[in-house]
């Protein structure tokens, strides 16, 4: 073959090296930099950011109406083989950008047309905005699912108390939905904090070229409204700075460290689960579809999938600490180095989304143990504080309050008789405002009226949480 064919050849079948490059990359340096494996992910993106620009190519002049039917034409039939898996895929050819230009021009050769104006800076910048404004749209969704599940689970259970603890020791009796409702409360700010994201994921940068705009009349607007690129008032959202457009990665840090408090979240709950569902507590059991056994005790039931929601924390804290650092000493504006973010990304988007979800189905398989909850709650010491309560309302300081019920406790512990079944002498004899009524104080249900305030755990507080939540949740999903 002559040297001019051979150069002929390699222009018909773009890469990013075309011209300038006498030889192609090393088999080495072609496995350590491809991007294809991964990004191939992009591709419904991809061609969706291809088609809008073609369209916006044509309204300028820059493609005739064939061309660009036959770039359209194209583009939707790799996108049928690539959704049927019968794509040819090329680790030579790079990424998925690549990939997918390559093939259409070969196709069409029109499509030799489609990067006027455009880097591949400006498409992997354009498919990770498209990527996340839909994945996360998807993961509130699940979210929202682990919150009915947590209501359901709490309307189940509305009549449950159980002790409330605070450094792993009995501290005052909750209502279960009420524990319950504390995950739903931080799921909320969980949704709250991915659509704050979604508001900055959704600004389009197609348009920025390499790093510096083009010369060339392109239509940045009507691409970003065609790609859905909106405020809630319909206005157009465009990258104001070609530089930060083409380099910014803000957004997937954003997503990263929001989806890692979802994670330390859900790490919690995991602990509740184990600690409630052990021998030692005997709260709940976790239906055998969501517990493992022992390969060598044949008694265990192992609560595995909570340790591995509390497991899989430490890989999504090290997604968001990876991006973080990947991205501090890069100069401006794009640099290889970005490419770093994809598998993080995508990483943390199917762990999390993962965990949420299984949590979903193991809240709605978990069972109460009553006879041990109920034990555990009629442990009278967790009504101490109400006690202290019933001396301040009758005029006694609370720290003098405070000090008296201590010493009964300290009475109780020395003649191993709970705090309800002392003598009222007993009582007596360390402070007089004591009464009769105080065997009220230990009536767990009229303990738990008395608890009114907002945000208490009060029984109609608690009903009526559960009420507003499920309200709420019925104008998420509707
Ligand atoms: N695969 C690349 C990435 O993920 C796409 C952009 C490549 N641009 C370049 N100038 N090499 O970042």
């Amino acid at each position: 073959m002559k040297k001019s064919q051979k150069n002929q050849k390699k222009l018909s079948h773009p890469t990013a090296r075309s011209g300038r490059f006498v030889e192609g990359p090393s088999a080495d340096a072609a496995r350590f930099s491809e991007s294809v494996s991964f990004d191939r992910r992009l591709w419904r993106q991809d061609i969706q950011g291809s088609l809008a620009h073609a369209r916006m190519l044509q309204s300028i002049g820059f493609l005739n109406r064939k061309e660009l039917s036959g770039i359209v034409r194209e583009l939707k039939q790799i996108g049928r083989e690539i959704s049927e898996d019968r794509f040819p895929w090329k680790m030579e050819l790079e990424d998925v950008h690549m990939n997918i230009e390559a093939e259409l021009t070969r196709r069409e050769p029109a499509g030799a047309k489609l990067h006027t104006g455009r880097s591949r800076n400006d498409q992997v910048a354009l498919d990770m905005r498209l990527w996340m404004r839909e994945e996360m749209g998807s993961l509130i969704h699940e979210i929202r699912s682990l919150q009915a599940a947590f209501l359901d689970c709490g309307e189940f259970h509305q009549e449950i108390l159980i002790p409330g603890y605070t450094h792993l020791q009995r501290a005052q009796p909750v209502y279960f939905a009420h524990h319950l409702l504390a995950y739903v409360e931080m799921l909320n700010r969980d949704v709250g904090r991915l659509e704050d994201c979604q508001h900055r994921v959704n600004v389009c940068p197609l348009g920025n070229g390499a790093l510096a705009g083009s010369t060339l009349p392109l239509n940045r607007e009507m691409v970003a409204l065609e790609l859905g690129f909106v405020d809630g008032r319909g206005r157009v959202q465009l990258t104001r700075n070609s530089m930060d457009g083409i380099s910014d990665r803000d957004y997937l840090v954003e997503f990263c460290a929001a989806a890692s408090l979802i994670s330390m979240h859900l790490s919690r709950l995991a602990e509740d689960l184990i600690l409630w569902s052990s021998a030692e507590f005997n709260f709940i059991r976790i239906s055998d579809s969501y517990t493992t056994g022992s390969s060598l005790m044949p008694q265990k039931k192992n609560p595995d999938m909570a340790e591995l929601t509390r497991g899989k924390t430490g890989r999504v804290y090290g997604n968001l600490v990876a991006l973080l650092t990947m991205m501090k000493g890069l100069p401006m504006t794009y640099n290889r180095d970005l490419q770093e973010d994809k598998e993080r990304v995508f990483d943390t988007m199917d762990t999390v989304r993962a965990v949420v979800r299984l949590n979903a189905g193991m809240i709605r398989h978990i069972s109460v143990n009553e006879g041990a909850v109920s034990e555990a709650v009629s442990d009278a010491n967790l009504l101490a504080t109400d006690l202290a309560d019933y001396l301040v309302n009758k005029g006694v300081a609370f720290r003098e309050a405070h000090h008296v019920v201590g010493q009964i406790v300290a009475l109780s512990e020395k003649k191993k008789t709970p705090l309800n079944a002392l003598a009222l002498e007993e009582y007596q004899a360390l402070h007089p405002a004591f009464g009769a009524e105080i065997l009220k104080v230990f009536d767990l249900r009229r303990a738990m009226s008395a608890r009114k305030g907002v945000g208490a755990p009060g029984t109609r507080q608690v009903k009526s949480e559960l009420r507003r939540w499920r309200k709420e949740l019925a104008r998420h999903t509707d």
